[in-house]
């Protein structure tokens, strides 16, 4: 039995309730004393969040949002693409990534067009890099996370920009509905829910079919963040082939940097 909701410290005080409630719950289920369910507890949430981002880093990317606010150069396009870069710059994944943003962007509309909705989950600080995904104001952007607080920037974000969306702060792992969309991205999602849950990865597509999803946009490190290559890509390789397969998607693959990105339609 799970006791009440211990204090996880400062750097985890923004994380969706749910899923602090979740991982405290299958912590105390495998831990029978209180003080080892809270080291395995703040062992997963260090594992799903903050080994991503930290709470410095947030600050910082609040910092250069205020900034683009209190300028009054939202239509200024090198002021808003400074300030995109200095928060991508600010999360490990979208730093990986910010020497091919642009590149991607161009990939994914090439296969997949120009969407009128997107749905990005566990979506961290990408969705700084509308300035070259070439959507227009009008597509709506539903950005899902963890993090309150990353939600909370992401729609400062879209008011500022006149970005047609949402952001908001859910555990993905504990179900509940999907809103529609054309395309969604899962941007080195699948890796974090598996090691969350097992199974966690399919329940996932499934939710996607639900919502009428039928193009969704997988991606994976093909380097640790200890950025050492360990047949990385043949491992996740074999993943989304038996995840895939199993669901009925075609898929198409193409590398950029060090990420692998999946683009799975349904048959
Ligand atoms: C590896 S990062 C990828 C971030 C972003 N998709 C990108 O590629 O730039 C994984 C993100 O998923 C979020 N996350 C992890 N577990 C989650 C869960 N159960 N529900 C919602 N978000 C989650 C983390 O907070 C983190 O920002």
């Amino acid at each position: 039995m799970s006791g009440p909701l211990p204090d996880f410290g400062r750097k985890y005080r923004a994380l969706a309730p749910a899923l602090l409630d979740r991982v405290w719950r299958e912590a105390c289920a495998i831990e029978p004393r209180p003080a080892d369910a809270l080291k395995r507890a703040k062992r997963a949430l260090h594992q799903l969040h903050s080994a991503f981002v930290e709470e410095r880093e947030l600050d910082a990317a609040e910092l250069a949002l205020a900034r683009l606010e209190a300028s009054g150069d939202g239509d200024d396009r090198a002021a808003v693409e400074a300030c995109a870069r200095a928060v991508l710059a600010r999360h490990a994944s979208t730093r990986e990534r910010l020497a091919t943003i642009a590149q991607l962007h161009g990939e994914l509309r090439a296969r997949l067009g120009t969407p009128a909705s997107v749905l990005d989950l566990g979506c961290g600080l990408h969705p700084f890099a509308l300035p070259w995904m070439g959507l227009p104001r009008t597509t709506r952007y539903h950005a899902w996370e963890a993090d309150a607080r990353m939600a909370a920037l992401v729609a400062r974000w879209f008011a500022r920009l006149g970005q047609a969306g949402e952001a908001r702060a859910v555990d993905l792992i504990d179900g509940g509905e999907l809103p529609a969309a054309e395309v969604a991205w899962l941007f080195k999602l699948l890796p974090t829910l598996e090691r969350q849950r097992s199974g966690a990865a399919g329940a996932l597509l499934e939710r996607l079919a639900q919502a009428g999803i039928r193009a969704a946009v997988l991606s994976f490190p093909t380097r640790s963040l200890g950025a050492r290559a360990k047949g990385m890509r043949e491992q996740y390789g074999r993943f989304v082939d038996g995840l895939l397969r199993e669901r009925c998607f075609s898929e198409e693959s193409f590398e950029l940097g060090d990420e692998w990105f999946v683009v799975a339609r349904r048959c």
